[in-house]
């Protein structure tokens, strides 16, 4: 998020725009508390993890009232384009906001899960899939030492896309994501038929939408009487220096987003398609459910033979 605070910033005032940052989000539209961005103050921030901004969960915002004082602090403070950098809950935010506001408003996909209809990518889904990459194939030196089985839980909120981009790259021999029913039982077979094969070590990739890996954990070793070892990735999936591919992406939705506003055009969010830059309107992101590739499964079970 700072690698598109940055670039937002710079590209805007290359423009003669003025930028203020609004601070901790929705928050900061209720309570009127911003920061003015200069292409010198937002320095140094690409590579930190995070937003220099603060982030909060704002119930308030989605309230009648919440939506009219956000509207109104727009107005007082002659903000003209607002530029809303978030995952869905943020868009939907936004095109509620956008029947209150003369400001146009559009949207730049942040986040983890990649769970964004309209955009192949999200900016720090790339880096949370290298956090968790590194921390998996550390977790293997010992599924592999001590041939034991692994259950490792990624995040992705709902939605199986980090889960299936991890697991197809750490080599997973099983990948579990909420939009498959998940069946311990399967599970279990392919656990013993890979132990007849001689492959004793395992990895499986959860995504935390699955419900309580404890659980299938626990089902796994009574069933096989294997030890089953787990662990849960959690925040660092959240954090650290975003990869090359996150800040690229960062850099060019930031300027797809302030073109977007100088050319009049609001209600919209940036994405990415086919390599292409494109813009959808926030009615269509949020209404509509991005699908999730199955062959990309059906390739990973290839591939973990
Ligand atoms: O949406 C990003 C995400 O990290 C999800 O993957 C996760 O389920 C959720 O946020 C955690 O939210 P919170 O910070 O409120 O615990």
């Amino acid at each position: 998020m700072n690698a598109a605070i940055r670039a937002v910033t710079r590209i805007a005032h290359s423009k003669n725009l003025d930028v203020l940052g609004f601070e901790r989000g929705w928050e900061g539209l209720l309570t009127n508390s911003f920061r003015r961005l200069t292409p010198r103050n937002v320095g140094g921030i690409i590579q930190l993890g995070g937003t220099i901004l603060h982030t909060s969960r704002c119930p308030e915002f989605k309230t009648e009232d919440g939506l009219e004082k956000a509207a109104r602090t727009l107005s007082e403070n002659c903000v003209n384009g607002l530029v809303v950098i978030g995952g869905d809950g943020s868009f939907r935010g936004a095109l509620e906001l956008s029947s209150k506001t003369n400001a146009l408003i559009v949207g730049i996909p942040a986040t983890i899960d990649n769970d964004i209809y309209g955009t192949d990518e999200t900016i720090g889904f790339d880096t949370a899939v290298n956090t968790a990459v590194s921390e998996i194939d550390k977790i293997r030196d010992t599924a592999i030492s001590h041939e034991r089985v692994f259950i490792v839980e990624v995040m992705g909120r709902k939605r199986g896309f980090l889960a299936v981009t991890v697991g197809l790259t750490v080599g997973a021999e099983i990948i579990l994501i909420p939009e498959n029913k998940c069946r311990t039982e399967q599970v279990i077979e392919v656990l013993k038929e890979n132990a007849k094969k001689g492959k004793k070590a395992g990895i499986i990739v959860a995504a935390e939408g699955c419900g309580k890996v404890s659980e299938i954990a626990q089902e796994i070793e009574e069933k096989t009487g294997s030890e089953v070892r787990l662990t849960i990735l959690g925040y660092v999936q959240r954090g650290g220096s975003p990869t090359a591919r996150s800040r690229l992406l960062a850099n060019l939705f930031s300027e797809k987003a302030v073109d977007l506003l100088l050319q009049n055009h609001g209600n919209l969010a940036v994405g990415l398609q086919n390599g292409e830059i494109t813009s959808l309107p926030f009615k269509n992101v949020c209404r509509k459910v991005k699908p999730l590739d199955s062959s990309l499964l059906n390739l990973a079970n290839m591939l973990s033979t």
